[in-house]
């Protein structure tokens, strides 16, 4: 199935594709942006980073119709990208997002969160997502319990960062539809 651009009050949500390494490779190579991801990626970050994790990686796990990739892009400014939020099928995994440090603190994760949670629990019809953090995440824990979701482990991960305290969230396909009807 050919993914769909998704649309949010102030973004737009496009497919993710090779052409986009040219914009991400630069916002992405950022200490504030990849701290706290996991540490399969690498640091500092390889001058092809992108490229290849695009290529070798993201494009053939969409392919493939085991993950989905959008990249964050201002609705009055579509040519610009300012982000990336995917959903994944990894157990325990099944999303994760990042966006340039000049757009953070105006909600716009948010919303695009609310609109590939809709496309999880209704298009793609799963009936839970779990997604891990670094406990020092606080923006990344704010959005999960803003969310709705529960923090239902603890434990320890490996970051590019290095080994820190790790939670597990989570919020059911029933509990996300309660929090559509308020
Ligand atoms: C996590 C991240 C995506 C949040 O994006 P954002 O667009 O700034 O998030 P929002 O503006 O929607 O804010 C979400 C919440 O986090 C809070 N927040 C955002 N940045 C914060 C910060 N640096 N410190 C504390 N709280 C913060 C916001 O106030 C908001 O809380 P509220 O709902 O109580 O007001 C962004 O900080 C980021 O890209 N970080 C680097 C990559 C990363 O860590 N990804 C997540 C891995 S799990």
């Amino acid at each position: 199935m050919t993914l769909p651009t998704l649309s949010t009050p102030r973004l737009l949500l496009q497919p993710l594709q090779l052409a986009d390494a040219e914009q991400i490779q630069p916002l992405f190579a950022n200490w504030d942006v990849v701290r706290y991801l996991n540490s399969a990626v690498p640091w500092p970050y390889p001058a092809d980073g992108a490229l290849s994790y695009l290529r070798n990686a993201a494009l053939p796990a969409m392919a493939s119709g085991c993950e989905w990739h959008w990249t964050l892009r201002p609705a009055n400014d579509a040519e610009r990208l300012i982000g990336v939020i995917s959903l994944m099928d990894t157990p325990g995994n099944n999303r994760g997002f990042w966006i340039a440090p000049a757009w953070q603190r105006q909600g716009l994760m948010s919303e695009a969160c609310a609109a590939v949670n809709r496309y999880w629990f209704e298009v793609l019809q799963r009936p839970l997502m779990r997604v891990p953090k670094a406990a020092a995440n606080i923006a990344s824990q704010r959005l999960s319990e803003r969310e709705g979701m529960r923090l239902v482990e603890t434990g320890e991960s490996d970051y590019v960062a290095g080994r820190l305290p790790s939670q597990l969230w989570e919020i059911s396909r029933e509990e996300w539809l309660t929090t559509q009807q308020t």
